[in-house]
């Protein structure tokens, strides 16, 4: 029995008959136009069918023509199609590359067999007028709260999204207990108004730090802890074998919206004021990721270096992976652990990638080196990997350099808190990046932040 509604056209290119067969039962129904030998691949450039594709598989069968040069060509013919690249050939598939150049995604069969099938079945079901929506989570909602964007859910037995909360309505309290009753995971929002929902998410952020809400300081912090989880709860919620190329790709862009609008459209005013604010958040009131992704987008600005945004995403997820390691470990400082702890700890850059490739999570590999590298040290005695001097990116050391930062900065038992000038003249001393770097560091201070 096939669902695919027989006006779909779908176009094939230079797929092998291996590659055609993991696909071609999904395609039952729907308008298939093969363009598989390299002469047909030669018409198809020449002489490029006029069509509505609703969906372009494309494999590597043509040779001496790269997936990505496939990808530019045909990209310019059909800019709206989704277009998948599929392979059996896993020696130099870089998916974020393909992705990069064109494609909208791309499979590695057999392992994205699945992933494959429900992809295809997306983009051969959906109705092209429907609106695109977006899976989120609502962040710390409140009896009577306004939302500014509609709030949808989806029924998965009509397969059909329905409003739930309109634009400019209140939350009323019966809506947030039947959410709190049935745990609504996420709801959808269209993707013409995920901007609101950024500005949303952000501004409960700030509402939740500032406490302007007149709850206790208890109660305050445990819902600011809650809702930074929730930020990122995509990654601990979801279980692997759930997680789709699309759902990491949404969680990535919600995480990376929202540290976005938090970050760099907080409050007006220079990078330096928003530091000393972050820094004011008490003790551990923040996750330490929130503060090290503060940190790490607002040094960015001050030194004009690496990208903001890609910083604040990498110092969220950097230490996901910590939550593998024992509890005990999780709250030792590196200095107190043992030389076996010590090799265990390390392993948690490896542990936090993982996570990030389990749950598709598609963040741009600037983020992900960051992210590898936020234990490197520039002379090449850090960890895991001993990269030295120009290998350190700089978005790398712009993450280690704020890692650090926050641990000097907070406020921990037993130890003293450092300044911002005292804690740059440490991690100055300890030769942890770029000397060049450190100095303008400490140059950007305005001349007053010695206290
Ligand atoms: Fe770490
Ligand atoms: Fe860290």
């Amino acid at each position: 029995m096939s669902m695919v509604d027989p006006k779909k056209n779908v176009l094939t290119v230079a797929c092998a008959p291996e590659v055609k067969e993991s696909f071609i039962s999904f395609l039952e129904g729907a308008n298939v136009l093969d363009y598989s030998a390299y002469e047909d691949f030669e018409n198809l450039i020449e002489d490029p069918p006029e069509k509505d594709f609703h969906l372009i598989l494309a494999g590597a069968a043509i040779e001496g023509l790269s997936p990505i040069e496939l990808a530019q060509s045909l990209k310019m013919q059909y800019p709206s199609a989704p277009f998948f690249f599929i392979t059996h050939q896993r020696d130099g598939f870089d998916r974020k590359v393909y992705v990069k150049n064109g494609f909208t995604d791309a499979y590695l069969l057999p392992i994205d067999f699945q992933v494959l099938q429900k992809g295809i079945r997306a983009a051969l079901l959906s109705d092209a007028n429907a609106p695109v929506y977006r899976s989120v989570k609502l962040l710390d909602i409140q009896p009577n709260m306004e939302l500014n964007f509609d709030v949808s859910i989806f029924l998965p037995g009509n397969k059909k999204y329905i409003k739930y909360i309109s634009a400019g309505d209140e939350i009323s309290p019966e809506q947030v207990e039947k959410f709190k009753k049935h745990r609504v995971q996420s709801v959808h929002v269209a993707e013409t108004q995920i901007k609101s929902f950024y500005q949303f998410t952000a501004k409960r952020l700030e509402h939740l730090s500032g406490n302007k809400g007149g709850m206790s300081e208890t109660e305050r912090q445990e819902r600011l802890q809650s809702a930074v989880r929730e930020i990122v709860t995509d990654l601990f919620n979801n279980t692997s074998a759930s997680a789709t190329t699309t759902s990491g790709k949404e969680a990535a862009e919600n995480v990376r919206g929202i540290v976005k609008e938090f970050i760099l459209n907080r409050t007006p005013g220079p990078w330096y004021e928003k530091l000393s604010e972050a820094m004011d958040d008490k003790g551990d009131a923040y996750s330490r990721s929130s503060k090290v992704s503060n940190y790490a987008a607002l040094f960015s600005i001050g030194l004009e270096m690496g990208s903001p945004e890609d910083l604040a995403t990498a110092g969220l997820l950097h230490d996901l992976g910590m939550q593998d390691l024992p509890a005990n470990l999780q709250q030792k400082d590196e200095e107190e652990m043992t030389k076996e702890e010590f090799e265990f700890y390390k392993l948690h850059v490896d542990f936090t990638l993982r996570i990030i490739r389990e749950r598709k999570l598609i963040i741009p590999t600037s983020v992900q080196t960051a992210i590898l590298q936020h234990h490197e040290k520039f002379d090449g005695t850090g960890f895991p990997k001993g990269v030295q001097g120009s290998k350190f990116t700089i978005e790398g050391q712009i993450l280690a350099l704020a890692d650090r930062f926050e641990g000097l900065t907070s406020i921990q038992a037993g130890k003293k808190r450092l300044t911002t000038l005292e804690a740059l003249r440490k991690i100055q001393n300890q030769g942890v990046i770029d000397p060049e770097i450190m100095k303008k560091a400490i140059k950007i201070l305005p001349k007053d932040s010695s206290d």
